[in-house]
């Protein structure tokens, strides 16, 4: 392999230079062995951030990423795989009633999921307010689940795309997360590996996402698409809206009794509306199209692939979810309609309550959350319940409190917004009826 020397790389990238196939080959391959230091790393990963990469280098990152690693195979299984990653969002517990419901329809679901830290939650952490729910499987458990229940949500392993994972944790203390480059590869480079016949992207747009504007999480969606593509990957990208919680719950056991819900026949609209779309662009890339994706829903046959899907990694859903012992509600301090609730501030409350964890070797506090009474659309009056606050110490709530100080207001008029400034119409739960804002489609 040609040798290049990591400090002409870096300048080059400052000077807004093109990297070769080669120069992007040979540093992945010596960061990932150490003959890279991170402070190295750490520069060229500024270097990005502040000057971008065009498609062919994203893309050679992309699979010099993969290549550090293992990469999975499905392709023994008796049905067709498509798997759902989404950017990140307040109250996003799509993934827990979507796997199962997938599944429903004979298309199997492979999804490696991760934990919260920040605002936005983790998969893993929320399932974990099972008891006995195990997160970490071996590929050949993995593979076994996905044969017999058709759907598996665990912890990703480290052999895939090991490359990232030691990028990622330099960019999260680096301040050089918010990259297309560097975001796109990453998460490509991961669910490639994966070996998943399909994908669909929840691309977040909003307040809560990270990327706030409508423009960015589209070129977003674009490269991820792309990359997909380039990979034989069959992949769909929906944006969607994030400036408002979705649902009503939000929180580890909060979330489950949610998800719960719906896969029961229940739910919020909008937590409903976007499982159905995200669940119906699946199974159409797997060659699943023409299903009715509600039925499964009201005739108990998703919940009870939830149900197996669970048991089948140690979880007993007979055992009460852990709930917080300490609990403050927000009354609405004027009448008239909810026209604004921030996703970045209920995000940082619910952090701040012991919902999520500042730094990756925190606990969370299962029961800690926050459940809305009320959605951006809906009318309220004084003294009415806005949302309630949970955690098991009572000494959180001022933090909660504080970060929730300007993060919703109550007008007169009815005008709640989303990411796009599109007015949203208010339905019976109060979502807005039109969470998907944009398709990307390969
Ligand atoms: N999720 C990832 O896996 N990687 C990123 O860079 C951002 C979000």
């Amino acid at each position: 392999m040609a040798s290049f020397s990591a400090v002409e790389l870096i300048i080059a990238k400052r000077e807004r230079g093109e990297l070769s196939t080669e120069a992007i080959n040979w540093l992945v391959q010596n960061y990932v062995s150490g003959a890279v230091a991170d402070e190295q790393m750490s520069a060229m990963a500024m270097a990005i951030l502040l000057n971008g990469m065009n498609r062919r280098e994203i893309h050679d990152l992309t699979t010099a990423m993969i290549a550090s690693g293992e990469r999975l195979d499905f392709a023994a299984l008796p049905w067709p795989t498509a798997d759902k990653h989404s950017t990140g969002g307040v109250g996003d517990k799509i993934t827990l009633p979507l796997a199962p419901l997938v599944a429903s329809f004979g298309v199997a679901v492979p999804q490696l999921s991760g934990r919260g830290l920040g605002h936005t939650g983790g998969t893993l952490d929320k399932l974990e307010a099972i008891h006995g729910w195990r997160a970490a499987l071996s590929n050949h458990e993995m593979h076994r689940q996905l044969a017999e229940v058709g759907a598996v949500i665990c912890a990703a392993g480290t052999g895939l795309a090991p490359a990232d994972r030691k990028l990622y944790a330099l960019r999260d203390v680096t301040g050089t997360v918010e990259s297309i480059a560097l975001i796109s590869s990453s998460i490509m480079s991961k669910k490639i590996a994966e070996g998943t016949d399909s994908l669909v992207l929840d691309v977040k747009v909003g307040s809560g996402a990270f990327m706030k504007t409508a423009e960015r999480a589209r070129e977003l969606a674009q490269t991820l698409v792309a990359l997909g593509q380039d990979a034989g990957v069959k992949t769909t990208a929906l944006l969607t809206d994030m400036n408002t919680p979705l649902g009503l719950k939000i929180g580890n056991t909060l979330e489950v009794e949610e998800s719960i819900e719906v896969l029961q026949g229940g739910g919020p609209a909008d937590v409903v509306e976007l499982t159905v779309e995200l669940a119906s662009e699946m199974l159409r890339l797997a060659g699943h199209g023409d299903v009715d994706v509600h039925a499964n829903l009201k005739n108990g046959k998703a919940h009870d692939k939830w149900v197996q899907m669970i048991e089948a990694q140690g979880g007993d859903l007979s055992v009460p979810l852990p709930q917080a012992r300490e609990s403050h509600t927000i009354m609405a301090s004027a009448s008239g309609f909810l026209n604004r609730l921030d996703a970045l501030q209920v995000g940082v409350a619910a952090w701040r309550l012991g919902a999520g964890r500042a730094r990756k070797e925190d606990a969370v506090q299962f029961g800690a959350g926050i459940t809305l009474h009320i959605k951006p659309g809906q009318a309220v009056v004084a003294g009415q319940p806005l949302m309630t606050l949970f955690t098991d110490e009572a000494s959180r709530f001022d933090a909660g409190l504080a970060a929730l100080e300007g993060g919703f207001d109550i007008g007169s008029n009815n005008e709640p917004f989303n990411a796009f400034g599109t007015a949203m119409t208010p339905n019976r739960f109060g979502g807005s009826g039109s969470i998907v804002i944009d398709r990307i489609e390969g």
